[in-house]
Protein backbone atom coordinates (compact mmCIF):
# COMPACT_ATOMS: atom_id res chain seq x y z
CA UNK A 1 0.00 0.00 0.00
CA UNK A 2 1.20 3.54 -0.75
CA UNK A 3 2.48 5.37 2.24
CA UNK A 4 0.11 8.21 3.39
CA UNK A 5 2.88 11.47 2.30
CA UNK A 6 2.83 14.83 4.10
CA UNK A 7 5.51 17.42 4.04
CA UNK A 8 7.88 16.19 7.06
CA UNK A 9 9.13 19.73 8.46
CA UNK A 10 7.95 23.83 8.37
CA UNK A 11 10.01 26.50 8.63
CA UNK A 12 11.56 28.35 11.91
CA UNK A 13 14.74 30.52 10.08
CA UNK A 14 14.17 32.82 7.51
CA UNK A 15 16.97 34.23 5.61
CA UNK A 16 16.01 36.96 3.04
CA UNK A 17 16.52 37.34 -0.57
CA UNK A 18 16.48 40.12 -2.91
CA UNK A 19 15.97 40.46 -6.82
CA UNK A 20 17.69 43.37 -8.26
CA UNK A 21 16.84 45.12 -11.50
CA UNK A 22 17.30 44.10 -14.84
CA UNK A 23 19.71 46.29 -15.21
CA UNK A 24 21.94 45.84 -12.63
CA UNK A 25 21.64 41.94 -13.38
CA UNK A 26 22.95 42.70 -16.47
CA UNK A 27 25.88 45.34 -15.06
CA UNK A 28 26.89 42.00 -12.46
CA UNK A 29 26.81 39.51 -15.52
CA UNK A 30 29.37 41.62 -17.54
CA UNK A 31 31.48 42.45 -14.24
CA UNK A 32 31.38 38.20 -13.82
CA UNK A 33 32.85 37.49 -17.49
CA UNK A 34 29.58 35.76 -17.49
CA UNK A 35 30.58 33.41 -15.37
CA UNK A 36 28.14 32.61 -12.68
CA UNK A 37 30.52 31.02 -10.19
CA UNK A 38 32.10 34.94 -10.24
CA UNK A 39 28.73 36.68 -8.89
CA UNK A 40 27.87 37.23 -5.41
CA UNK A 41 25.41 34.92 -3.76
CA UNK A 42 23.60 38.29 -2.38
CA UNK A 43 23.47 39.35 -6.26
CA UNK A 44 21.04 35.80 -6.63
CA UNK A 45 17.82 35.59 -6.11
CA UNK A 46 17.14 32.00 -6.51
CA UNK A 47 20.49 29.81 -6.55
CA UNK A 48 20.07 26.43 -7.94
CA UNK A 49 24.27 26.64 -8.37
CA UNK A 50 24.23 23.51 -6.46
CA UNK A 51 22.53 21.52 -4.15
CA UNK A 52 26.40 20.89 -2.41
CA UNK A 53 26.62 22.16 1.06
CA UNK A 54 23.27 24.77 0.57
CA UNK A 55 20.78 22.43 2.32
CA UNK A 56 18.88 23.63 5.24
CA UNK A 57 19.94 21.75 8.64
CA UNK A 58 17.03 20.50 11.25
CA UNK A 59 16.89 21.81 14.73
CA UNK A 60 18.26 18.29 16.04
CA UNK A 61 21.66 19.17 13.99
CA UNK A 62 21.84 22.78 15.21
CA UNK A 63 21.41 21.41 18.48
CA UNK A 64 24.52 19.02 17.88
CA UNK A 65 26.32 22.05 16.63
CA UNK A 66 26.60 22.87 20.28
CA UNK A 67 27.47 19.88 21.90
CA UNK A 68 30.83 19.16 19.17
CA UNK A 69 33.59 18.14 20.90
CA UNK A 70 36.39 20.11 19.66
CA UNK A 71 39.58 18.15 21.06
CA UNK A 72 42.20 17.69 18.74
CA UNK A 73 42.00 14.17 19.79
CA UNK A 74 39.94 11.13 20.53
CA UNK A 75 36.85 13.60 19.71
CA UNK A 76 33.46 12.37 21.29
CA UNK A 77 31.83 13.95 17.96
CA UNK A 78 34.02 11.41 16.16
CA UNK A 79 32.93 8.73 17.88
CA UNK A 80 29.22 9.12 17.44
CA UNK A 81 29.89 9.63 13.71
CA UNK A 82 31.98 6.16 13.39
CA UNK A 83 28.62 5.09 14.32
CA UNK A 84 26.58 6.61 12.36
CA UNK A 85 28.69 5.42 9.90
CA UNK A 86 28.71 1.74 11.35
CA UNK A 87 24.57 1.78 11.50
CA UNK A 88 23.97 3.46 8.36
CA UNK A 89 26.34 2.84 5.78
CA UNK A 90 27.94 -0.05 7.29
CA UNK A 91 31.73 0.55 7.08
CA UNK A 92 33.93 0.21 10.22
CA UNK A 93 36.42 2.69 9.04
CA UNK A 94 35.76 6.47 9.04
CA UNK A 95 37.87 9.13 7.75
CA UNK A 96 36.54 12.22 7.83
CA UNK A 97 37.48 14.78 5.34
CA UNK A 98 36.98 18.33 4.78
CA UNK A 99 34.18 17.25 2.04
CA UNK A 100 34.44 15.02 -0.78
CA UNK A 101 37.37 15.89 -2.47
CA UNK A 102 39.22 15.81 0.19
CA UNK A 103 38.21 11.94 0.39
CA UNK A 104 39.14 11.98 -3.60
CA UNK A 105 42.42 13.11 -2.69
CA UNK A 106 43.24 10.38 0.12
CA UNK A 107 42.35 7.61 -1.68
CA UNK A 108 43.70 8.19 -5.28
CA UNK A 109 46.78 9.18 -3.41
CA UNK A 110 46.96 5.64 -1.84
CA UNK A 111 45.69 3.92 -5.20
CA UNK A 112 46.53 5.41 -8.21
CA UNK A 113 49.81 5.26 -10.19
CA UNK A 114 50.29 7.65 -13.52
CA UNK A 115 49.52 5.28 -16.20
CA UNK A 116 45.94 3.63 -14.41
CA UNK A 117 43.06 3.25 -16.06
CA UNK A 118 40.08 4.41 -13.60
CA UNK A 119 36.16 3.46 -14.76
CA UNK A 120 33.08 5.12 -13.22
CA UNK A 121 29.93 5.33 -14.21
CA UNK A 122 30.30 8.96 -14.97
CA UNK A 123 33.13 10.84 -13.16
CA UNK A 124 31.67 14.13 -11.71
CA UNK A 125 34.01 17.16 -12.47
CA UNK A 126 36.65 17.22 -9.45
CA UNK A 127 36.96 13.50 -9.09
CA UNK A 128 37.95 13.27 -13.33
CA UNK A 129 40.56 16.19 -12.09
CA UNK A 130 41.82 14.33 -9.03
CA UNK A 131 42.13 11.35 -11.20
CA UNK A 132 43.88 13.13 -13.71
CA UNK A 133 45.80 14.73 -11.09
CA UNK A 134 47.33 11.39 -9.85
CA UNK A 135 48.35 10.89 -13.01
CA UNK A 136 45.08 7.96 -13.71
CA UNK A 137 43.10 7.92 -17.04
CA UNK A 138 39.08 8.30 -16.41
CA UNK A 139 36.91 6.57 -18.12
CA UNK A 140 33.27 6.68 -18.45
CA UNK A 141 31.49 3.59 -19.11
CA UNK A 142 27.84 5.03 -18.30
CA UNK A 143 24.81 2.53 -20.47
CA UNK A 144 24.04 3.62 -23.56
CA UNK A 145 20.92 5.11 -22.02
CA UNK A 146 22.51 7.49 -20.27
CA UNK A 147 23.74 9.90 -23.29
CA UNK A 148 20.07 9.73 -24.56
CA UNK A 149 18.16 12.48 -23.07
CA UNK A 150 14.93 11.05 -23.64
CA UNK A 151 15.33 7.56 -23.20
CA UNK A 152 12.91 6.64 -19.97
CA UNK A 153 15.48 3.71 -18.65
CA UNK A 154 14.23 3.79 -14.85
CA UNK A 155 17.89 3.45 -14.00
CA UNK A 156 19.76 5.66 -16.20
CA UNK A 157 23.23 5.95 -13.71
CA UNK A 158 23.44 1.95 -14.04
CA UNK A 159 27.26 1.10 -15.87
CA UNK A 160 27.51 -1.05 -18.91
CA UNK A 161 28.86 -4.20 -17.17
CA UNK A 162 29.94 -5.97 -20.88
CA UNK A 163 32.36 -2.62 -21.07
CA UNK A 164 33.56 -3.12 -17.70
CA UNK A 165 34.51 -6.65 -18.12
CA UNK A 166 36.23 -5.89 -21.68
CA UNK A 167 38.07 -3.21 -20.02
CA UNK A 168 39.11 -5.22 -16.80
CA UNK A 169 40.25 -7.74 -19.66
CA UNK A 170 42.17 -5.31 -21.49
CA UNK A 171 43.77 -3.67 -18.56
CA UNK A 172 43.17 -5.38 -15.79
CA UNK A 173 46.64 -5.10 -14.34
CA UNK A 174 46.25 -0.81 -14.28
CA UNK A 175 42.95 -0.59 -13.20
CA UNK A 176 43.04 0.14 -9.70
CA UNK A 177 39.50 0.14 -8.48
CA UNK A 178 36.21 0.50 -9.84
CA UNK A 179 34.53 3.73 -8.78
CA UNK A 180 30.38 4.21 -9.00
CA UNK A 181 28.46 7.45 -8.77
CA UNK A 182 25.35 6.89 -7.22
CA UNK A 183 23.27 9.04 -8.15
CA UNK A 184 25.08 9.58 -11.21
CA UNK A 185 25.36 13.69 -11.34
CA UNK A 186 26.87 14.26 -14.36
CA UNK A 187 24.59 11.84 -16.49
CA UNK A 188 21.28 14.02 -14.67
CA UNK A 189 21.61 12.80 -11.12
CA UNK A 190 20.43 9.66 -12.51
CA UNK A 191 20.17 6.36 -10.27
CA UNK A 192 21.90 3.22 -10.39
CA UNK A 193 19.46 0.18 -9.75
CA UNK A 194 20.53 -2.15 -6.60
CA UNK A 195 21.15 -5.45 -9.41
CA UNK A 196 23.58 -3.11 -11.46
CA UNK A 197 25.38 -2.48 -8.20
CA UNK A 198 25.41 -6.11 -7.39
CA UNK A 199 27.21 -6.67 -10.61
CA UNK A 200 29.86 -4.28 -11.08
CA UNK A 201 31.19 -5.74 -7.81
CA UNK A 202 30.83 -9.03 -9.26
CA UNK A 203 32.71 -7.92 -11.89
CA UNK A 204 35.48 -5.93 -10.32
CA UNK A 205 35.72 -8.26 -7.19
CA UNK A 206 36.14 -11.62 -9.79
CA UNK A 207 39.32 -9.45 -11.08
CA UNK A 208 40.45 -8.77 -7.88
CA UNK A 209 39.72 -5.18 -8.22
CA UNK A 210 38.01 -3.38 -5.46
CA UNK A 211 34.70 -1.29 -5.83
CA UNK A 212 34.24 2.44 -4.41
CA UNK A 213 30.86 4.33 -4.27
CA UNK A 214 30.87 7.69 -5.08
CA UNK A 215 28.22 7.96 -2.97
CA UNK A 216 27.21 11.57 -2.40
CA UNK A 217 23.41 11.31 -2.91
CA UNK A 218 23.01 7.94 -1.70
CA UNK A 219 19.73 8.37 -0.17
CA UNK A 220 17.65 9.80 -3.05
CA UNK A 221 19.42 6.64 -5.25
CA UNK A 222 17.55 4.53 -2.00
CA UNK A 223 14.56 6.25 -2.52
CA UNK A 224 14.60 5.43 -6.34
CA UNK A 225 15.33 1.53 -5.68
CA UNK A 226 12.64 1.92 -3.49
CA UNK A 227 10.80 3.09 -5.73
CA UNK A 228 11.33 1.11 -9.19
CA UNK A 229 13.18 -1.88 -8.72
CA UNK A 230 11.03 -4.63 -8.22
CA UNK A 231 10.86 -6.38 -4.67
CA UNK A 232 12.12 -2.98 -2.96
CA UNK A 233 8.71 -1.61 -2.05
CA UNK A 234 8.16 -3.31 1.42
CA UNK A 235 12.37 -2.44 2.68
CA UNK A 236 12.80 0.25 4.23
CA UNK A 237 15.63 3.27 3.06
CA UNK A 238 17.79 2.35 5.51
CA UNK A 239 17.95 -1.63 4.60
CA UNK A 240 18.36 -0.59 1.09
CA UNK A 241 21.54 1.58 1.40
CA UNK A 242 23.07 -0.46 3.59
CA UNK A 243 22.42 -3.33 1.34
CA UNK A 244 24.26 -0.55 -1.29
CA UNK A 245 27.20 -0.44 0.70
CA UNK A 246 27.19 -4.23 1.04
CA UNK A 247 28.59 -4.68 -2.13
CA UNK A 248 31.21 -2.05 -1.52
CA UNK A 249 34.89 -2.02 -0.64
CA UNK A 250 34.65 1.46 0.42
CA UNK A 251 32.86 4.78 -0.11
CA UNK A 252 34.05 8.43 -0.80
CA UNK A 253 31.25 10.53 -0.09
CA UNK A 254 30.62 14.60 0.42
CA UNK A 255 28.54 15.00 3.05
CA UNK A 256 27.33 18.45 1.76
CA UNK A 257 24.45 16.85 0.08
CA UNK A 258 22.87 13.47 1.42
CA UNK A 259 24.97 14.24 4.96
CA UNK A 260 22.61 17.27 5.08
CA UNK A 261 25.37 19.45 6.28
CA UNK A 262 27.25 22.81 5.05
CA UNK A 263 30.11 21.31 4.94
CA UNK A 264 31.96 17.37 5.34
CA UNK A 265 33.22 13.97 3.33
CA UNK A 266 33.55 10.48 4.17
CA UNK A 267 36.16 8.00 2.90
CA UNK A 268 34.54 5.01 4.74
CA UNK A 269 36.60 1.62 4.12
CA UNK A 270 36.49 -1.92 5.35
CA UNK A 271 40.31 -3.28 4.74
CA UNK A 272 42.27 -2.20 7.26
CA UNK A 273 45.69 -1.83 6.11
CA UNK A 274 44.31 0.24 3.05
CA UNK A 275 42.99 2.33 6.38
CA UNK A 276 46.09 2.78 7.87
CA UNK A 277 47.83 3.76 4.62
CA UNK A 278 44.76 6.37 4.05
CA UNK A 279 45.66 7.75 7.39
CA UNK A 280 48.96 8.97 6.77
CA UNK A 281 47.75 10.59 4.09
CA UNK A 282 44.91 12.21 6.03
CA UNK A 283 47.14 13.72 8.75
CA UNK A 284 49.33 14.63 5.70
CA UNK A 285 46.53 16.78 3.72
CA UNK A 286 43.31 16.96 6.13
CA UNK A 287 44.06 16.63 9.80
CA UNK A 288 44.16 13.77 12.32
CA UNK A 289 42.09 11.33 11.91
CA UNK A 290 39.94 11.88 14.96
CA UNK A 291 38.84 15.29 13.11
CA UNK A 292 40.00 14.64 9.75
CA UNK A 293 39.21 18.37 7.95
CA UNK A 294 36.59 18.80 10.14
CA UNK A 295 35.45 20.91 13.33
CA UNK A 296 33.80 18.35 16.29
CA UNK A 297 30.82 20.38 15.51
CA UNK A 298 30.65 19.08 11.90
CA UNK A 299 30.94 15.77 12.65
CA UNK A 300 27.94 16.28 15.69
CA UNK A 301 25.83 17.80 12.78
CA UNK A 302 27.15 15.03 10.13
CA UNK A 303 26.26 12.55 12.76
CA UNK A 304 22.65 13.46 13.06
CA UNK A 305 22.09 14.10 9.17
CA UNK A 306 23.39 10.88 8.09
CA UNK A 307 20.04 9.12 10.09
CA UNK A 308 17.66 11.89 9.37
CA UNK A 309 18.59 11.44 5.78
CA UNK A 310 16.55 8.09 5.05
CA UNK A 311 13.31 9.34 6.27
CA UNK A 312 11.16 7.97 3.49
CA UNK A 313 9.23 11.21 4.05
CA UNK A 314 11.62 13.54 3.35
CA UNK A 315 13.11 12.01 0.57
CA UNK A 316 9.37 11.94 -1.33
CA UNK A 317 9.04 15.49 -0.43
CA UNK A 318 12.83 16.16 -1.63
CA UNK A 319 12.44 13.61 -5.30
CA UNK A 320 8.71 14.95 -5.79
CA UNK A 321 9.86 18.99 -5.36
CA UNK A 322 12.40 18.34 -8.15
CA UNK A 323 10.05 16.52 -10.23
CA UNK A 324 7.26 18.89 -10.46
CA UNK A 325 10.03 21.73 -11.49
CA UNK A 326 10.06 19.23 -14.48
CA UNK A 327 7.13 19.15 -15.12
CA UNK A 328 6.28 22.16 -15.24
CA UNK A 329 9.17 22.83 -17.44
CA UNK A 330 8.74 20.18 -19.83
CA UNK A 331 4.78 22.06 -19.77
CA UNK A 332 6.21 25.12 -21.34
CA UNK A 333 7.93 23.60 -23.56
CA UNK A 334 11.39 23.40 -22.14
CA UNK A 335 13.72 19.95 -22.95
CA UNK A 336 14.96 18.31 -20.11
CA UNK A 337 16.73 15.31 -19.12
CA UNK A 338 14.15 12.61 -18.56
CA UNK A 339 13.18 10.54 -16.26
CA UNK A 340 13.75 13.54 -13.65
CA UNK A 341 16.44 12.74 -11.61
CA UNK A 342 16.80 13.29 -7.83
CA UNK A 343 19.07 16.47 -6.81
CA UNK A 344 18.37 18.36 -10.03
CA UNK A 345 16.25 19.22 -13.05
CA UNK A 346 18.99 18.79 -15.92
CA UNK A 347 17.94 21.28 -19.05
CA UNK A 348 18.79 20.20 -22.47
CA UNK A 349 20.66 22.44 -24.17
CA UNK A 350 21.48 21.16 -27.23
CA UNK A 351 17.40 20.80 -28.11
CA UNK A 352 16.55 24.02 -26.29
CA UNK A 353 19.22 26.31 -28.18
CA UNK A 354 19.51 24.01 -32.05
CA UNK A 355 20.36 26.92 -33.60
CA UNK A 356 24.20 27.32 -31.20
CA UNK A 357 26.87 24.60 -32.06
CA UNK A 358 28.73 23.70 -28.74
CA UNK A 359 32.00 25.65 -29.53
CA UNK A 360 29.59 28.48 -29.02
CA UNK A 361 28.82 27.18 -25.48
CA UNK A 362 24.50 26.81 -25.97
CA UNK A 363 24.57 25.77 -21.93
CA UNK A 364 26.36 28.37 -20.58
CA UNK A 365 24.43 30.88 -22.49
CA UNK A 366 21.17 29.86 -21.33
CA UNK A 367 22.74 29.50 -18.04
CA UNK A 368 23.76 33.18 -18.27
CA UNK A 369 20.09 34.40 -19.76
CA UNK A 370 18.30 32.59 -17.05
CA UNK A 371 20.23 34.96 -14.46
CA UNK A 372 19.67 38.50 -16.78
CA UNK A 373 15.81 36.70 -17.24
CA UNK A 374 14.85 36.41 -13.06
CA UNK A 375 17.98 36.36 -11.33
CA UNK A 376 18.49 32.39 -11.07
CA UNK A 377 21.49 30.76 -10.58
CA UNK A 378 21.74 27.65 -12.66
CA UNK A 379 25.24 25.60 -13.48
CA UNK A 380 26.58 24.43 -16.93
CA UNK A 381 27.06 20.96 -17.06
CA UNK A 382 28.30 20.81 -20.90
CA UNK A 383 31.10 22.39 -23.62
CA UNK A 384 32.30 24.44 -20.45
CA UNK A 385 32.80 21.79 -17.87
CA UNK A 386 33.99 18.74 -20.27
CA UNK A 387 35.21 19.70 -23.55
CA UNK A 388 38.54 17.90 -23.85
CA UNK A 389 41.51 18.35 -26.31
CA UNK A 390 42.53 15.37 -27.99
CA UNK A 391 46.03 14.69 -27.42
CA UNK A 392 46.68 12.85 -30.43
CA UNK A 393 45.32 15.69 -32.31
CA UNK A 394 44.81 18.50 -30.20
CA UNK A 395 41.59 19.04 -31.37
CA UNK A 396 38.50 19.88 -29.11
CA UNK A 397 36.55 16.66 -28.61
CA UNK A 398 32.74 18.04 -26.69
CA UNK A 399 30.58 16.46 -24.72
CA UNK A 400 27.78 14.72 -25.91
CA UNK A 401 25.95 15.92 -23.97
CA UNK A 402 25.37 19.40 -23.22
CA UNK A 403 23.16 20.49 -19.86
CA UNK A 404 21.65 23.40 -17.88
CA UNK A 405 21.95 21.88 -14.51
CA UNK A 406 18.96 23.54 -12.37
CA UNK A 407 20.18 22.14 -8.75
CA UNK A 408 17.92 22.20 -5.87
CA UNK A 409 19.31 22.95 -2.10
CA UNK A 410 17.93 20.88 0.40
CA UNK A 411 14.56 22.26 2.57
CA UNK A 412 15.60 25.34 1.10
CA UNK A 413 12.92 26.35 -1.21
CA UNK A 414 9.23 26.43 -2.12
CA UNK A 415 7.52 25.74 -4.73
CA UNK A 416 6.44 29.30 -5.49
CA UNK A 417 9.86 29.69 -6.19
CA UNK A 418 10.90 27.25 -8.49
CA UNK A 419 7.69 28.14 -10.20
CA UNK A 420 10.01 31.53 -10.82
CA UNK A 421 12.38 28.88 -12.18
CA UNK A 422 9.83 27.42 -14.87
CA UNK A 423 8.22 30.48 -15.53
CA UNK A 424 11.99 32.04 -16.75
CA UNK A 425 12.82 29.38 -18.98
CA UNK A 426 9.01 29.30 -20.28
CA UNK A 427 9.75 32.76 -21.42
CA UNK A 428 13.00 31.86 -22.70
CA UNK A 429 11.66 29.57 -24.85
CA UNK A 430 9.72 31.97 -26.92
CA UNK A 431 12.31 33.51 -27.71
CA UNK A 432 15.11 30.96 -27.74
CA UNK A 433 15.96 31.93 -31.74
CA UNK A 434 17.08 35.53 -30.56
CA UNK A 435 20.08 33.71 -28.09
CA UNK A 436 23.57 34.02 -28.61
CA UNK A 437 26.52 31.83 -27.77
CA UNK A 438 29.42 32.89 -26.18
CA UNK A 439 33.09 33.04 -26.63
CA UNK A 440 35.98 32.03 -24.01
CA UNK A 441 38.21 34.52 -23.39
CA UNK A 442 40.43 33.65 -20.15
CA UNK A 443 40.43 30.01 -18.52
CA UNK A 444 41.76 26.71 -19.70
CA UNK A 445 41.88 22.34 -18.11
CA UNK A 446 39.45 20.35 -16.52
CA UNK A 447 38.26 22.98 -14.09
CA UNK A 448 38.09 26.45 -16.13
CA UNK A 449 34.09 26.49 -15.44
CA UNK A 450 35.08 28.01 -12.19
CA UNK A 451 37.07 30.54 -13.53
CA UNK A 452 36.17 30.93 -17.42
CA UNK A 453 35.51 34.53 -18.19
CA UNK A 454 33.43 35.17 -21.74
CA UNK A 455 32.31 37.53 -23.98
CA UNK A 456 29.11 37.27 -25.89
CA UNK A 457 28.95 36.37 -29.50
CA UNK A 458 26.80 38.78 -31.90
CA UNK A 459 24.14 37.47 -34.41
CA UNK A 460 27.16 36.67 -36.89
CA UNK A 461 29.47 34.92 -34.42
CA UNK A 462 32.29 37.51 -33.53
CA UNK A 463 32.95 39.02 -30.09
CA UNK A 464 30.58 40.91 -28.95
CA UNK A 465 31.05 44.49 -27.04
CA UNK A 466 29.39 43.59 -24.17
CA UNK A 467 26.14 44.16 -24.59
CA UNK A 468 23.43 41.58 -26.25
N1 LIG B 1 31.26 13.31 -6.35
C1 LIG B 1 30.08 13.76 -6.80
C2 LIG B 1 29.14 12.81 -7.50
C3 LIG B 1 29.71 15.09 -6.64
O1 LIG B 1 28.54 15.51 -7.09
C4 LIG B 1 30.62 15.96 -5.97
C5 LIG B 1 30.30 17.36 -5.79
C6 LIG B 1 31.84 15.45 -5.51
C7 LIG B 1 32.11 14.12 -5.72
C8 LIG B 1 32.83 16.31 -4.80
O2 LIG B 1 32.38 16.65 -3.53
O3 LIG B 1 32.14 19.14 -3.61
O4 LIG B 1 32.16 17.90 -1.45
O5 LIG B 1 34.23 18.13 -2.76
N2 LIG B 1 29.38 17.93 -6.39
C9 LIG B 1 28.97 19.31 -6.21
C10 LIG B 1 27.90 19.62 -7.20
C11 LIG B 1 30.06 20.30 -6.17
O6 LIG B 1 27.59 20.81 -7.39
O7 LIG B 1 27.33 18.70 -7.80
P1 LIG B 1 32.75 18.03 -2.81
Amino acid sequence: MEPEWYKPFKVKVVEPIRLLSRPERERRLREAGYNVFRLRSEDVYIDLLTDSGTGAMSQAQWAALMQGDEAYAGSRSFFELQEAVRDVLGFDYLLPTHQGRGAENVLFSCLIRPGDVVPNNMHFDTTRAHVLHKGGEPVDLAIEDAYDPQSPHPFKGDMDVHKLEALLKEHGERVPFVLLTVTNNTGGGQPVSLSNIRAVSEVAHAHGVPLFLDAARFAENAYFIWEREPGYRERTIAEIVKEMFSYADGALISAKKDGLVNIGGLLALRDPELHERAVEQLILFEGFPTYGGLAGRDLAALARGLREVLDLQYLHDRVEQVRRLGERLKAKGVPIVEPVGGHAVYVDAKRFLPHLPQREFPAQALVVELYREAGVRAVELGSVAFAREDPDTGETVYPELELVRLAIPRRVYTDEHLSVVADALGAIAQRRDALRGLRLVAGSGPLRHFLARFEPLSLHGHGGSGLT
